[in-house]
């Protein structure tokens, strides 16, 4: 399963999956996209395992309704790519009434992962790939503020949220230990893709002026790609790799007990 398949990073990581003979569940938000998106990978593929479901990943009923439409089909998963992601100029709140960017980025990731652990589990050997971000770096988690309602600057909420993918990841790792099932994250390099394009011309015109600095999708996908299916990571959990290398993430990354309460705090907002 790859979230954010239509377009980007998410869509050639389904792709390459695809044309290795996997069945893969691409997850788009939009029925048009998604179904462009799922014509194309199935014609470059020339694999016709490979389905499209439909969440809004910033809904928590919406993820909830992909995992009952995923079981319906499916039992068994060995890779879960949480990948969707956005940046917002602007705070916004999602149905839930939480801040989107903490919303989409993190909480997704944690619920969607966590309603499907035991499936994964189950069909061990498995892998979950948190395609985190070099932002995380800048990163602090504002637990005293995480709606940020007080103070909303749009890089703080970004980093916070991929500070978080990455703090998940290695509590997950320490958790799946022995389970045969591994957690991983990652930074896919600076990618030219849909991403940032949601917030008006400015935002448009910048991602077009460094266009020329940028990694293509595909490029930037080799990372996601490389943790869900080579052999070179069969049992390696709970790092953090840039360009196929495990590398050193930040400080604040590595805080086991903020970690743990980060832990808590996903889990009474998503009602796990
Ligand atoms: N691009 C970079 O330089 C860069 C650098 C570091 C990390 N990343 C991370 O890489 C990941 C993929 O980004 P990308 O560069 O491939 O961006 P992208 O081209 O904008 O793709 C993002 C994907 O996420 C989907 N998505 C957004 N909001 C969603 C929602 N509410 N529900 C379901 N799906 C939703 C998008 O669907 P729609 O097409 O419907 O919007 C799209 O399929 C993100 O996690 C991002 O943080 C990107």
């Amino acid at each position: 399963m790859v979230t954010g398949a239509n377009a980007g990073i998410g869509k050639e990581t389904a792709l390459a999956l695809a044309r290795m003979g996997a069945t893969v569940v691409m997850v788009a938000r939009n029925a048009e996209r998604g179904a462009a998106a799922l014509a194309d990978v199935r014609h470059q593929s020339g694999n016709g395992q490979v389905t499209l479901l439909l969440a809004d990943l910033s809904s928590q009923a919406s993820i909830r309704q992909l995992v009952t439409d995923f079981h319906a089909k499916y039992d068994r998963l060995h890779v879960l790519v949480n990948n969707a992601g956005a940046i917002f100029m602007q705070r916004q709140e999602t149905v839930d009434g939480l801040e989107m960017t903490f919303a989409l980025n993190h909480l997704n990731y944690f619920l969607l992962t966590n309603l499907l652990l035991d499936t994964l589990k189950a069909s061990a050997p498995a892998r979950i790939v948190n395609v985190s971000s070099g932002a995380h770096y800048g990163g602090q988690i504002a637990f005293d503020d995480l709606q940020l309602r007080q103070n909303y600057r749009v890089f703080a909420a970004y980093s916070m949220s991929k500070l978080a993918n990455v703090m998940f990841t290695y509590e997950l790792a320490r958790r799946l230990a022995g389970t045969g099932v591994t957690a991983n994250c990652l930074h896919p390099g600076f990618v030219g893709s849909n991403f940032a394009k949601n917030n008006g011309l400015l935002a448009r015109l910048t991602m077009v002026l460094m266009r020329p600095f940028a990694l293509s999708p595909e490029k930037g996908a080799e990372t996601s790609i490389y943790l869900a299916s080579s052999a070179a990571v069969d049992g390696v959990s709970g790092k953090y790799f840039t360009r196929k290398k495990p590398q050193k993430s930040s400080s604040a990354s590595y805080d086991e007990a903020a970690a743990q309460r980060l832990w808590a705090v996903s889990a009474e907002l998503t009602g796990l």
